[in-house]
């Protein structure tokens, strides 16, 4: 190998990720049925966003229209094929396949919708990259069985997926199951991550929880995507379907070994114990103790164990924004960035309060592959920024394209160290709404989409300062950044 050899290899898979019911609005169009982020309304860093499973008069909820890719999919996708993209993430809104997940038949203007999607994708020769389940359910399913707290959920996913695996057979390769599945290790991940809406759930920041039966949620959905993975696997040999967690990679705060102990307790259950399961095939040892110690007992079928180890995946992709610290030191603690853990001082923070650290997806990345020795996809990552768009109608994002070049050259050095990485898909390539606030405010995009948090805009796209740039470095692979 040439360490001096500043490109990545060849057939790096470069491009970008969005959501479903982050970009296309027409969330009721065509027969789509409602889903959970359709009754999210929108909020901002200082105003959680609200869950009102009755819709209120007046009131906005972001994904209704999102930035219209429903109805502009082939001027986004055009853009993409601009900036030369290899890959494209995006996922499938299972609602506008099955409205409300229990119909024995699919619907088949949501199918071609995708397929339409997929197709134009080809067209550029840019390769499908698929989500399955990207925050989002039929909300009937919440209604009906608390998400995927009810154990049937699973065979109505597996319709889903079989019918979406038949549909696409020969056009797409790769497939993620669920998204960002370790966010239901932590409260916020039940209306988003499972489905689940206990009773008194409004402030999606605070939701009503219930470990035992989060955790129970989320083990029918290991049990699914297992079995999804088997699946996939019999109808295409060629199917390469991945896990996709959440990285959330800490340090202790303090070399004092009680904090070096806390950073472990907390690395296992955050990362390593979806990873496990998902990639190993069994839950890790050290899941007893924490299961027992906080009042949570697995229901299992008698087949789950099998499904468990026969289902394991192909490659394992994961979304990096940003790192933690980990401390038994409570006041510490309260000064911590919005996902808990405890601020580290040598780290600056964008407006959100998320701390920008590039070395640490070196780290993540050769810890994951140390651990798991599969094919790794880094298929989020990116700087929420406000932009500003000047006078003569430029974005110079500068402080974006610094964040993105700089976890560029840490992937460039985590290849060296060894790491099979296969690609890249920075996060919300083309602004859309953002998951945790709501907001329009908080932009990702090389694409702008004049889009505001009060409705407001014209929906037209413009080319950032950061398009131009992240299409240089993906003509070069890599060499320029
Ligand atoms: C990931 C999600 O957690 O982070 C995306 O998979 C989300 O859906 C992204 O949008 C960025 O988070 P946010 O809150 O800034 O939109």
């Amino acid at each position: 190998m040439n360490f001096e050899e500043k490109k990545f290899p060849e057939g790096f898979l470069w491009g970008g990720a969005t959501a479903a019911n982050q970009i296309e609005g027409g969330w009721n169009e065509d027969g789509k049925g409602v889903s959970d982020a359709d009754i999210c309304t929108g909020g901002s860093h200082t105003q959680n966003k609200r869950i009102t499973p009755v819709l209120e008069e007046g009131t906005l909820y972001p994904s209704h229209e999102a930035i219209d890719h429903y109805h502009r999919y082939q001027e986004d996708i055009a853009l993409f094929a601009e900036m030369g993209f290899k890959v494209y993430r995006f996922s499938i809104a299972w609602t506008r396949i099955f409205p409300t997940g229990e119909e024995s038949e699919p619907n088949e203007v949501g199918l071609q919708f995708y397929e339409n999607v997929i197709d134009e994708c080809l067209k550029y020769n840019i390769e499908p990259l698929i989500t399955i389940s990207h925050f989002e359910m039929p909300y009937a399913l919440t209604e009906k069985y608390n998400g995927w707290a009810g154990r049937r959920v699973i065979d109505l996913f597996i319709k889903y997926c079989e019918v979406i695996f038949k549909r696409y057979k020969g056009k797409v390769k790769y497939w993620l199951t669920f998204n960002e599945i370790n966010c239901a290790t932590m409260p916020q991940g039940n209306l988003q991550g499972t489905g689940i809406l206990n009773e008194g759930s409004v402030d999606f920041m605070n939701q009503v929880d219930d470990p035992q039966v989060r955790y129970q949620a989320l083990h029918h959905q290991f049990v699914a995507s297992a079995k999804a993975v088997k699946l996939g696997h019999a109808i295409d040999e060629n199917y390469q379907i991945g896990c996709m967690l959440a990285n959330f990679t800490s340090y202790p705060l303090t070399p004092n070994p009680v904090d070096v102990l806390e950073n472990q307790k907390a690395m296992r259950i955050s990362n390593h114990l979806c990873g496990d399961i998902q990639v190993r095939g069994a839950y890790p040892s050290f899941s007893k103790r924490y299961f027992a110690e906080n009042g949570i007992t697995i229901e299992k079928a008698p087949e789950d164990d099998e499904i468990l180890a026969s289902g394991t995946v192909d490659y394992y992709a994961f979304s990096y924004y940003t790192s933690f610290c980990q401390t038994t030191d409570p006041e510490k603690l309260a000064t911590g960035n919005v996902f808990g853990g405890a601020a580290n001082p040598y780290l600056k923070a964008n407006d959100w309060g998320w701390q920008i650290d590039p070395s640490g997806l070196r780290f993540a990345l050769n810890e994951i592959y140390d651990r798991y020795n599969i094919p790794l996809m880094v298929v989020e990552n990116g700087m929420g920024a406000f932009d500003k768009v000047e006078a003569d109608g430029s974005i110079n994002d500068d402080y974006r394209i610094d964040y993105v070049k700089q976890h560029i050259v840490a992937m460039r050095e985590a290849i060296l160290d060894g790491v099979d990485l296969i690609g890249y898909t920075p996060w919300g390539c083309i602004d859309l709404v953002s998951l945790s606030t709501g907001e329009m405010a908080k932009r990702y995009g090389f694409i702008y989409v004049d889009k505001h948090d009060d409705g407001s805009g014209t929906l037209e796209r413009k080319r950032k300062k950061s398009f131009f740039w992240y299409k240089d470095v993906i003509t070069t692979n890599g060499a320029n950044i």
